[in-house]
């Protein structure tokens, strides 16, 4: 342990040596008796919190702002004034805007919502299945189920038509790989942002009640809020975060069983353990280590340091989810540890508005995959598969699998 100031300030984020767990580094960080500082890939500093319980407080304390436009805010990438002056979206929302905006949707992510999604859902896996299973063996997973299974599902619910998947899905990556720096990634959020648009014009002269985005122009026009910009910020975030999270869970919970046979077996012996077991694989990959960025609004003292205002903080997810305070063997897998206290979705209130249906998805796939599927196999070697070491959110780019 070596005191703040003769501490060094580590490049950050940290490369993972193993795709299966964070990277060394942060481990040391939160072996250190107080929050810890880095150096972000723009030359700027931001503190690190890496403790479950610090974290969690950092998430709950709304002076810490998710407004990415303000200075200080830890951006991993130089910006351009185009990004910095776009609506942050709910995401990027503090109180009061944010309480508001997000009671408008919460209702349409229910469990009861979810549960009433429940069949549908099956069917779209079954079909996906089908398909596979028709086509040629080994297949790709990826392009076979993890993808389309949570873009369709994400499409039907906001009435975004899933003939253009192929069209939102690329802009989706681009936008969230970090590797090739600012200019493909605003492009791609330029077309998403047009294709919206146009979609929710065309929907606003007969809005169904069918999808939540012509739900949303109903209600918010009887209340007369209705704010088409505001309404296009949302569809894209949701139509954004609703396939390529999931899909990229999909793929990695895939793996992970498939390398821990007696898990799979539990898991299939009692379908009762699939919905424990998704919670222990959001925890173990927690796949948006770095979604609970935020900038300080005063000076606030957590961590053992004083955060000024106007520093960035990085509540480091990955690290608290596997630490020893808050799970024993944290570098283990184990679906029975109870690990719903893991903040894979977040804490506080920009948790993460569909961990119900990412829940749902995730259970409906793995109990649908390996019971249809009884003789599924990783169709590589574990050191041949590419993984996004690259993007904000981490995930498998292909998964040849066979049966
Ligand atoms: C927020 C992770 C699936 C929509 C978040 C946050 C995390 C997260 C960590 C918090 C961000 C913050 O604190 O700033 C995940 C993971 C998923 C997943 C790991 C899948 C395994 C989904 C799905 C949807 C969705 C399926 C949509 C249908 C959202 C939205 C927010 C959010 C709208 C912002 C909420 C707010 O700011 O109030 N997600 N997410 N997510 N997520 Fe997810």
């Amino acid at each position: 342990m070596t005191e703040l100031a003769d501490r060094p300030t580590p490049d950050f984020p940290m490369k993972r040596t193993c795709p299966f767990d964070p990277p060394p580094g942060y481990q040391e960080l939160r072996d250190q008796p107080t929050a810890s500082r880095v150096t972000l890939p723009t030359g700027k500093q931001s503190w690190v919190l890496t403790k479950h319980t610090e974290v969690r407080s950092m998430l709950a304390d709304t002076r810490f702002s998710s407004d990415r436009r303000l200075p200080g805010f830890p951006l991993l990438t130089e910006t351009s004034k185009k990004f910095m002056e776009a609506d942050p979206g709910l995401i990027g929302m503090d109180p009061p805007d944010h309480g508001p905006a997000r009671r408008a949707v919460v209702g349409e992510f229910t469990v009861k919502r979810m549960q009433a999604l429940q069949p549908r859902i099956q069917e779209i896996v079954d079909t996906f299945i089908d398909e596979m299973l028709a086509g040629p063996n080994p297949a790709d997973l990826v392009e076979a189920l993890a993808l389309p299974v949570p873009s369709l599902v994400i499409c039907e619910l906001l009435g975004v038509p899933y003939a253009d998947h192929e069209f939102f899905q690329s802009r989706s990556a681009k936008l969230l790989n970090t590797a090739d720096g600012i200019e493909p990634r605003e492009k791609a959020a330029d077309e998403l942002e047009a294709y919206l648009t146009d979609l929710i014009m065309a929907k606003e002269p007969s809005p169904s009640e069918e999808d939540l985005l012509g739900r949303q122009i109903i209600k918010q026009r009887e209340e007369g809020t209705y704010d088409r910009k505001a309404l296009v910020s949302l569809a894209f975030l949701l139509l954004l975060a609703g396939h390529e999270t999931t899909a990229n869970m999909i793929s990695l919970g895939t793996i992970a069983f498939l390398r821990n046979p007696e898990q799979l077996a539990a898991v299939k012996a009692d379908p009762g353990k699939t919905l424990p077991a998704v919670e222990e694989l959001l925890r173990y990959f927690t796949i948006a280590e770095l979604a609970g960025s935020r900038v300080a609004t005063e000076d606030i003292e957590i961590g053992g340091v004083l955060i000024r205002a106007g520093e960035g903080v990085i509540g480091l997810a990955h690290a608290a989810n596997r630490d020893p305070n808050a799970f024993a063997d944290p570098d283990s897998l184990d679906i029975d540890r109870g690990a719903r206290h893991h903040v894979a979705f977040g804490y506080g209130p920009h948790q993460c508005l569909g961990q119900n249906l990412a829940r749902m998805e995730l259970q409906i796939v793995f109990d649908t995959l390996f019971r249809r599927v009884p003789t599924l196999r990783v169709e590589a070697e574990f050191d041949e598969l590419s993984f996004k070491d690259s993007t904000i959110i981490f995930g498998v780019r292909e998964l040849p699998v066979a049966w």
